[in-house]
Parts: structure tokens; C-alpha cells; sequence
């Protein structure tokens, strides 16, 4: 099997390009992302807070989170329920961060992302991909932008989603996730040694996924 790990922190155009990548090379496309979504999604609902680790492992037993692939799109469900749209708002982009610190959780999702990449050629984006979950992957890229690029993306997305938010407001939250995401005693978002740094401020999509591809035609 083939693995193509991609870690950055949010919003650096990690999905959209590998998505348009494994789409190309007819691997499946893994966002990690919305994994820690659907748990952050299913602990609101339920009311626990990360302050409180021992109800959040004892709740995850009552959590089953899978994905499923529809049209070359990943559906989330969680306990049999679509929620791929749901995880989509800051208030679950923020659970997912505080909630993603907790050992329990990393735990409880590793094994369906190893799992993915044992049976299927994948592309699989997230922070600690080529660190943690796919140490061997044979491409591993850490791709970044700055926070205001990233915070533009994020806010057009939200934007056209129909989501009512500032701009002011996306990028305190993308530095308030970078901060948790790369500070957390867990899994921190950190490049794997081995990992190319790619920051693509200013790249076209088009011109990222190349740059990629030409990584990944180098290993094979
Ligand atoms: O990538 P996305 O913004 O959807 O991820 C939501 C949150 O899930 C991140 O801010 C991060 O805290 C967490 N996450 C993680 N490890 C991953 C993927 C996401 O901790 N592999």
C-alpha cells in the first residue's frame, strides 16, 4: 500500500488539496480532521467538557465513528448518523481542538486511520499523520501558510456555507488552534523529520497538487 501523509495546521488548504490529489492518483482521501469533529460534535451534544477526562473516556464507549465514501467523498457518521455537515461549524472546529488534546481520544480514533491505510492506498491529512498514525508513510508533507492566508480560506468557505462570522473572528480562532494543536503534550502538530515543508501562500491549487505529485513520482 501507498501512503500519503499531509500535517499542518488548519485551514493550509490540507483537504482541498488532498482530496484533488487522491482524486488523481484514485487513492482515498482520509480527513482526520472530521473524526475529531464527530467526537468534539458527540461530546456538546452530550454536554462534557475536555476538563473532564474521565466521563470523555468512559463516553466513548457509546461512540462509533466511521467514515464511508460516497462519489469519492467522505461521509462522517457517527452512531450510524451523517454528520459530515454538522462538524462544520467553529463551535465544533474548537471542540474537536480542545477534546484532541486528550490521550483517550487519540487512542480511541488511531486504530480506524490505521486501519484505512492497511486495506486502501490513501492520502490522509491531519497533524500527526507522518509523525504518529503513518510513520511509514512514503510521502510525508507538512504543509503550511500564513495564519491571515489561512484565515481567508477558511472565512470564504464559512462564508459561502451561509455561516454568519467574521473575518476577525476565523483568524483569532486558526491562532487559537494553532496554539492547542501544537502545544498539547499529545501528539503535537509537529513535521516528522523526514516530512517536505511545503508552505503554499500564493500557490494556485493546481500548482500545489503538482508539486505533490512530483513527490510522489519521485518514489515510485
Ligand atoms: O483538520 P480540522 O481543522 O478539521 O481538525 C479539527 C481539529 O482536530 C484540529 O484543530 C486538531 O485539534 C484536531 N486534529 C488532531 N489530529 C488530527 C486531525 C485533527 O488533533 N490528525
Amino acid at each position: 500500500m501507498f501512503a500519503i501523509a499531509i500535517d499542518g495546521p488548519a485551514g493550509a488548504g490540507k483537504s482541498t488539496i488532498a482530496k484533488d490529489v487522491s482524486k488523481r492518483l484514485g487513492y482515498i482521501y482520509v480527513d482526520t480532521g472530521a473524526l475529531y469533529r464527530a467526537v468534539g460534535l458527540h461530546m456538546l451534544r452530550r454536554g462534557i467538557t475536555a476538563a473532564e477526562p474521565e466521563r470523555v473516556e468512559a463516553e466513548l464507549k457509546n461512540i462509533d465513528v466511521t467514515i464511508h465514501f460516497q462519489d469519492g467523498n467522505q461521509l462522517v457518521l457517527l452512531n450510524e448518523e451523517d454528520v459530515s455537515g454538522l462538524i462544520r461549524t467553529p463551535e465544533v472546529s474548537m471542540a474537536a481542538s480542545t477534546f484532541s488534546a486528550l490521550p483517550s481520544v487519540r487512542e480511541f480514533l488511531f486504530d480506524l486511520q490505521q486501519e484505512l491505510a492497511a486495506h486502501n492506498n490513501v492520502v490522509m491529512d491531519g497533524r500527526d499523520i507522518g509523525t504518529v498514525v503513518l510513520p511509514k508513510a512514503q510521502v510525508k508533507i507538512f504543509l503550511t501558510a500564513s495564519p491571515e492566508e489561512r484565515a481567508r480560506r477558511r472565512f470564504k468557505d464559512l462564508e459561502e456555507a451561509g455561516k454568519a462570522i467574521s473575518y476577525e473572528e476565523v483568524l483569532k480562532d486558526v491562532k487559537e488552534r494553532d496554539y492547542n494543536d501544537s502545544h498539547r503534550a499529545v501528539s503535537p502538530l509537529l513535521p516528522a523529520a523526514d516530512a517536505v515543508h511545503f508552505d503554499n501562500t500564493g500557490y494556485t491549487l493546481e500548482q500545489s497538487v503538482e508539486k505533490i505529485l512530483a513527490l510522489v513520482r519521485a518514489k515510485d
